[in-house]
């Protein structure tokens, strides 16, 4: 993955940081040796020394979805230079990561890179560290189900509907335009070939659920939750079809999405043969 990607994504969760006592909000991204990204930011507290660290928060976050190899974190902050990760956090990545490239940016794009084995090199160990591995048999198991799975988008929507509540009435004869990371670009090797493609997309400005709601296509009349297409479901996901009109290289221009502007994208499939 582009260290450019891991930033841009270390920005991203720097957002959703809780920093009401210092001001100074953090992003980080962790790729992970399969492929993954798991994010975090900092999260402060009156007892201030319960601050949690964007990049621990991130390494924890990452260790609970079931990950132990790491190859990079990206971290991002409002300061110029950019941040480089405190004692603590090195520790903390040392004993998880091991010695992975540590690419620290700022809003103005200045981007560092240097590795944790520089950044950190006589690093705290106990000597009595015991083999853990993730343990996959839970997932193998029938109450592995219960354990949350978090998506990492391929791309977004980008067209005019600003308005994630009030999407045109007339959206199927409407462009949009799929816009998928570069990482992901050779993915979408000969989709030229089909004429119509499903996206799955996730609906990020949904909020809450109710398992039964009114059906407009079938006279308003009340159905549950996965009988209908309904935006406000338990996962928020959407799929929706739409024709294929053209492609330049990693931007898809599509005719008929009914979904907002910057729409995050998780997946592109094709349409089953007689469907
Ligand atoms: N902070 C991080 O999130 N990462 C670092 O590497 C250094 C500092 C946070 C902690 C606190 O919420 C804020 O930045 C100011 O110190």
């Amino acid at each position: 993955m582009l260290n450019e990607s891991l930033l841009a994504t270390a920005r991203a969760a720097r957002i959703r940081a809780y920093a009401p006592y210092s001001g100074f909000p953090v992003g980080a991204a962790l790729l992970t040796e399969e492929g993954a990204v798991i994010t975090g930011a900092n999260v402060e507290n009156s007892s201030s020394g319960m601050t949690v660290c964007a990049e621990r928060a991130a390494v924890m976050a990452a260790v609970h979805a079931g990950y132990r190899s790491f190859k990079k974190i990206a971290v991002v902050a409002d300061c110029s230079p950019p941040p480089s990760p405190c004692g603590a956090c090195r520790q903390v990545l040392w004993e998880l990561a091991g010695p992975v490239e540590v690419i620290m940016g700022n809003l103005e794009n200045e981007i560092l890179t240097e590795s944790l084995q520089d950044l950190y090199p006589n690093p705290f160990g106990c000597g009595k560290w015991i083999d853990n591995p993730v343990d996959e048999s839970l997932f193998n198991s029938v109450e592995g189900w219960r354990i949350p799975v978090s998506f990492h988008p391929i791309g977004y929507v980008a067209n005019d509907f600003n308005d994630s509540d009030h999407i045109p009435g007339n959206y199927k004869e409407l462009l949009s335009r799929v816009v998928i990371a570069p990482e992901f670009e050779e993915g979408l090797y000969r989709i030229e070939e089909e004429e119509k493609i499903n996206i799955i997309s996730y609906l990020h400005r949904a909020r809450g659920y109710t398992l039964k709601g009114r059906r407009p296509g079938r006279g308003n009349e009340v159905y549950g939750v996965f009988v209908c297409r309904a935006p406000l479901r338990p996962n928020s996901i959407a799929q929706t079809t739409v024709d294929l009109v053209d492609r330049d290289n990693n931007v898809l221009t599509v005719r008929g999405a009914d979904l907002a502007n910057g729409t995050p994208i998780l997946d592109l499939k094709t349409i089953m043969p007689g469907n």
